[in-house]
């Protein structure tokens, strides 16, 4: 249990054995029950894991939210020819950090979940592919998928019959951003340039080499031992009506503790920042990110908001990756905006017109606001083209970029004018910005 827990409001599931020594060796798992999920996976019948998963109402934990058990259960019925299980471990939006931290900590929650998913597809391969920066761990991840091998978790001939087989490869990328958008992941796997695909087909449908393919974010398949394990009830009691269960939120910019608070869904940004000891003594909240940096800002009026996928949203914003950036009142929204957006530029793959040329121009004109620069209208400009890019992109980098360009100059239009004579740095210095 992290330091901050408190019964009833933070929920450790995957980041339970955090604290324990060596939390990530297959003995503390083992040890936290790790495992046991698979060791009763194996008496499941075809289709009845699928409909264990669906029912427990596990959603999509890499930013989506679509329901875990319906996505398995798109694949079509076996033709005697592979299928596969992708875990999408690109994890590279600003501010979502959740990823990395559940494979160095907890590996093992991970290849349980694989070995559980690929009974329940009816695969034998799973492939994780990891973001290329983070080095240390794929070589954590690697270990842990020997340590599964060696102690007769996954191999050839697993299961009572001794008959299945379950293999793992772990791929690092090269670190681009768009490659963990699930097609151009694929593209990547198989060696091409990553730029997504047109969807439909799906990847359940033609996913990995043109096969049948499950793809789920690192922790929705962490997630899945649990549920195994402890049943669907125990999942039920966590989280709200319409978002089950519990989920990382990453806590990260002017908090006194940033960090990974694993919580039911539901939980409120107001108890996440008590939980984190609260702004930075002297300061006050300014403005919020929810889901990364691809989510409309929320301001101090929506700090008891639910945190569930459809109060987010009727609220008007996404819920996301759960990846809470808090700026206080010393941070200039243009100059977030600018670094976002330069990011989101950087990170265009090229493939279609809004979003290569859009993020482009996006960033010549704040750039100017931000420098005191802008030229009478560039605020108009710069929302005109936003709202060009949104809805008109290949795939969702291209909305990603767009909305908190959009949502910064619908909550604080003001600053952005101040573009038009005053630098950001004299308006907001970076000295006072600084953490502390
Ligand atoms: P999506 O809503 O298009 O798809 C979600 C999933 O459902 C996909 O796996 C898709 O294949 C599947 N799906 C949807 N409709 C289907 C159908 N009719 N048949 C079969 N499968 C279907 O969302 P997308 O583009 O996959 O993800 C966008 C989200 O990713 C954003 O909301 C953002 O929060 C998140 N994201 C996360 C990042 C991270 O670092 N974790 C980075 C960038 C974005
Ligand atoms: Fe590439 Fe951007 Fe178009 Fe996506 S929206 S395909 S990242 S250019």
């Amino acid at each position: 249990m992290s330091e901050f827990s408190a019964p009833g409001v933070l929920s450790p599931v995957i980041s339970d054995v955090w604290d324990r020594e060596r939390s990530w060796t297959l003995g503390a798992y083992r040890d936290a029950g790790g495992y046991e999920g698979l060791a009763k996976a194996w008496s499941y019948g075809p289709g009845e894991l699928t409909q264990l998963i669906k029912d427990s109402g596990l959603a999509g934990r890499g930013g989506a939210g679509f329901p875990t058990g319906l996505k398995w259960s798109f694949l079509p019925p076996p033709d005697g020819g592979p299928r596969y299980l992708v875990v999408n471990a690109d994890e590279s939006e600003p501010g979502t950090c959740k990823d990395v931290p559940a494979l160095m900590g907890n590996p093992h929650a991970l290849i349980e979940g694989m070995a559980i998913c690929l009974l329940a597809v009816g695969g034998h391969h799973g492939f994780v592919y990891l973001r290329g920066e983070v080095v240390h761990v794929y070589r954590r991840l690697m270990a842990a998928v020997r340590q599964a091998r060696e102690a007769g978790l996954i191999g050839k001939g697993m299961g009572p019959d001794g008959d299945y087989d379950i293999e793992i490869t772990v791929h690092a990328g090269a670190g681009a951003y768009i490659c963990g958008e699930e097609t151009a992941l694929l593209d990547s796997l198989e060696g091409r340039r990553g730029q997504p695909r047109l969807k439909p087909p799906f990847p359940a449908a033609e996913g990995l080499y043109a096969r049948p393919t499950v793809i789920n974010n690192v922790e929705t398949i962490s997630s899945v031992p649990g549920i195994v394990r402890n049943g669907v009830e125990w999942f039920h009691a966590m989280g709200t009506e319409s978002a089950k269960g519990h989920g990382f939120f990453s806590l990260s910019g002017h908090v006194k503790n940033p960090g990974q608070y694993e919580a039911p869904l539901g939980i409120t940004a107001r108890t996440l920042l008590d939980l984190a000891g609260g702004i930075r003594p002297g300061h006050e909240l300014k403005f919020w990110a929810v889901g990364g940096s691809s989510a409309p800002l929320f301001t101090p009026e929506q700090l008891d908001v639910p945190l569930d996928y459809n109060s987010v949203r009727e609220a008007g914003s996404m819920l996301a990756t759960r990846a809470i950036m808090v700026f206080d009142e010393t941070v200039s929204v243009v100059r977030v905006i600018s670094r976002w957006t330069d990011f989101y530029q950087h990170e265009s793959c090229g493939k279609c017109t809004p979003c290569r040329e859009g993020t482009y121009w996006m960033r010549q004109v704040v750039h100017r606001l931000e420098a005191g620069r802008g030229r009478p209208g560039d605020v108009d400009l710069l929302y005109e083209i936003a709202s060009n890019i949104a809805g008109r992109s290949f795939c969702a980098l291209g909305d990603a970029a767009a909305t908190p360009v959009k949502s910064g100059i619908e909550l604080f239009r003001e600053e952005f004018e101040a573009g038009y004579t005053t630098p950001a740095r004299e308006l907001f210095p970076y000295e006072k910005t600084t953490l502390f």
